[in-house]
């Protein structure tokens, strides 16, 4: 089964596909992740990406359909995919059609998570992640259990986004209403598009993922 999880900055993408992960051995393809790996280990695509991405404005359609691509190529046929930030633009979202049919594989949902863009902000600066393993935190919503020990590797190193600011935020989310909120109708015309209210509490949230994908 593949997904994809749309929605604005801070609607909770990357929370839920790391629980989808867990509870039914999904992968994550999070385009963001791979270009803040590209930019952590200097590659050209994160030589490239990096004022693109501290701007908080889109990186160029080729180079997230390529990561795409090749994660997928990387990947198990039999392993359902969470795309997780991709497509973003019409051009992403025909590239993925094209790129979906050449891996033998079809989208089965569009999860839309409906947010309050108001909330976000608040979501997003609060936020930070495991240095070591990656599991998402947040000031006020999601501490973890011991306090300054993360509850999934033990490690007691966090780290948080060059992007979460409150003017780059801002950016980010004029370009989702202005390019990738537009691509919805694309999934809506062929009846696979769900929506949950993401501004429930994370576990309801995950609760209304499990029965679409049931
Ligand atoms: P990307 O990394 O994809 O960032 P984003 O879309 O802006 O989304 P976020 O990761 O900020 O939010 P999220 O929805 O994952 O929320 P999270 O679960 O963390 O992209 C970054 C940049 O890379 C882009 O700006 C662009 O430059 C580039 N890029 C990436 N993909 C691209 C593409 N396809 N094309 C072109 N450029 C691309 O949740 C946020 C916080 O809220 C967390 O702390 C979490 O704990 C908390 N939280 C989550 N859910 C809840 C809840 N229900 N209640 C309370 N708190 C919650
Ligand atoms: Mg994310
Ligand atoms: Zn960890």
């Amino acid at each position: 089964m593949d997904i994809i999880l749309l929605g604005p900055p801070g609607a909770g993408k990357g929370t839920q596909a790391q629980r989808l992960e867990q509870r039914h051995g999904m992968r994550q393809l999070s385009t963001g992740d791979m270009l803040r790996g590209a930019v952590r280990a200097g590659t050209p695509v994160g030589l490239k990406a990096k004022a693109v991405m501290d701007r908080g404005e889109l990186v160029s359609d080729e180079i997230v359909s390529e990561l795409i691509d090749a994660e997928l190529t990387a990947m198990g046929d039999d392993v359902g995919a969470i795309f997780d930030g991709y497509p973003r633009t019409a051009a992403q979202a025909s590239a993925l059609d094209e790129i979906l049919a050449r891996h033998g594989r079809s989208l089965d949902h569009v999860i839309e998570l409906v947010v309050d863009e108001d909330a976000l902000v608040e979501r997003i600066t609060g936020r930070f992640t495991c240095a070591n393993c990656g599991a998402g935190y947040h000031d006020s919503f999601k501490q973890p259990a011991r306090p300054g020990v993360c509850d999934e590797c033990g490690a007691t190193e966090f780290k948080r986004r060059p992007d979460d600011n409150e003017e780059t935020v801002r950016t980010r989310m004029v370009e989702y209403r202005a390019k990738t909120a537009p691509i919805l109708p694309i999934y809506e015309e062929r009846g696979i598009v769900s929506r949950v209210d993401g501004m429930q509490a994370i576990d309801e949230v995950t609760g209304n993922i499990d029965a679409i994908l049931a």
